[in-house]
């Protein structure tokens, strides 16, 4: 098991280049399963994740072939060679968004349930309710969902929520789908934008992506796509922008689409730190005293709930009261034990944090309790007196690729230890 040792106190200063989107890759390596044809995908991030969803496409039979530290040729599976394993499909929820495609391309699909993890329940049932609504028969034994269907017939769907994962499982399977499908009240984050124009590089027809309803031409098949370049990760940015402004430092982030940040930009301005917006690049400085804010965390374009635990480790130092709601995930306040730990004063009543700024944090031992709580710790950290230990930093390397490095790169003091040592 690994360790991040950080020393903090210094203020982050330098460039940045942000990598391609954990979540978009994600959604676009199961699209792979529908393609007739070789599929390239450029500016894809060699994290955890990724890695893990290629060994899981591979098992269903593409092959799968890095080129550079960014790009992977995809030759997709004729046929279904075996199902996702539960030792491989357990290790991240998005290998749920492997069943739209699996059923759409080849009738079935078995995938192990993703359950839940430590910041919800997350079930499915939304999922299961589109591809029910397009026919298919779905069923739940020993931990898996199985789903079979000769052919899918296009069909209107309501989603009761706009949630991601279900906007993109039933967008994939209505790409092969016979005849039209209408989904409503879809999520309209820009992962979602990035799949549909993915899957319209395929030889899809799908519209609407990004707006509330999103309308599907069933195709017989698909094609391959030359070069397909993976959006910016907006939370791998928002994470480094928060990281500047807590550590009351100066950085520019490259290789960003500043409209993807607009939410959390926008509170980010609320509170006093200046973010000065270029081309494709955006640079974040702290002038001034920060000033406490309320969050409420909402689907796209509402402020990102992947962002939340990184601002309750910023607003932990700014003096005053700040409110954070989690509206998305029933359980995203782990963070809160590991941060009062360090000396941040924060009630939680339910879904609302309240955060009394303290004025500084102490660096101590703590530990990762999933991902963007992973990379709220590093941010406390950063701008911590002393020494600060963070274990379980597996979640971190889930999604964000050479992150202390790209840390120290800006000026921080952070080392991977093996943990003991
Ligand atoms: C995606 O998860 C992201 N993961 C999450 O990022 C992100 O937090 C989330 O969207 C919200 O933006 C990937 O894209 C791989 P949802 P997903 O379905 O699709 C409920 C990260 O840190 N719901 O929009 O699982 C659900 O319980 C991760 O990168 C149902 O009730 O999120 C939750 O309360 C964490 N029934 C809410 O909707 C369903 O069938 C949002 O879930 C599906 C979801």
């Amino acid at each position: 098991m690994q360790k991040l040792v950080i020393v903090g106190g210094a203020p982050l200063r330098g460039r940045i280049r942000i990598g391609g989107a954990k979540n978009a890759s994600l959604a676009l390596l199961c699209a792979t399963v529908l393609a007739g044809d070789v599929v390239t995908i450029e500016n894809i991030p060699d994290i955890n994740d990724v890695r893990v969803m290629i060994k899981l496409i591979e098992f269903i039979g593409a092959e799968v072939e890095w080129q550079g530290s960014d790009c992977v040729r995809i030759t997709p599976p004729e046929a279904i060679a075996e199902m996702p394993p539960y030792h491989l499909a357990k290790k991240l929820r998005a290998s749920n968004l492997l069943l739209g495609p699996m059923l759409a391309r080849f009738g079935r699909a078995e995938i192990p349930l993703p359950g839940g993890c430590n910041i919800g329940i997350r079930p499915m049932d939304l999922h299961f309710k589109g591809f029910a609504g397009m026919g298919a028969e779905i069923t739940l034994e020993k931990g898996s969902v199985q789903a079979t269907c000769k052919r899918l017939k296009g069909s209107r769907i309501y989603l009761d929520f706009p949630s991601v994962g279900a906007t993109e499982n039933i967008m994939m399977a209505a790409c092969l789908a016979e005849g039209q499908t209408v989904v409503e009240n879809v999520a309209k984050e820009p992962e979602i934008v990035d799949l549909a124009n993915f899957l319209n590089c395929l030889g899809a027809r799908v519209r609407g992506a990004g707006t509330d309803i999103i309308k599907i031409e069933g195709m017989t098949s698909l094609g391959g796509c030359q070069r397909y370049a993976v959006i910016p990760d907006r939370i791998e940015a928002g994470t480094f922008m928060v990281a500047a402004a807590a550590t009351r430092g100066d950085i520019q982030l490259e290789n960003v689409i500043p409209l993807h940040l607009e939410p959390f930009r926008a509170k980010l301005k609320e509170a006093g730190v200046d973010i000065i917006e270029g081309e494709e690049c955006l640079r974040v400085k702290v002038s001034g005293p920060l000033k406490p804010i309320d969050i409420k965390t909402l689907p796209y374009p509402g402020f990102p709930t992947d962002m939340q635990s990184q601002m309750m480790s910023l607003l932990s130092t700014v003096s005053g009261t700040s409110l954070i709601t989690e509206n998305i995930f029933e359980n995203r306040f782990q963070v809160v034990d590991e941060l009062k730990r360090m000396g941040a004063r924060i009630k939680v009543e339910g879904r609302l944090a309240i955060i009394e700024g303290a004025g500084q944090l102490h660096g101590t031992q703590v530990k990762a309790t999933d991902l963007r709580a992973g990379a709220a710790l590093v941010i406390a950290g950063l701008m911590a007196e002393g020494t600060t230990e963070i274990t379980n930093v597996e979640y971190i390397y889930r999604g964000y690729h050479d992150f202390e490095s790209k840390l120290n790169g800006l000026g921080a003091n952070v080392k991977a230890m093996k943990n003991g040592a």
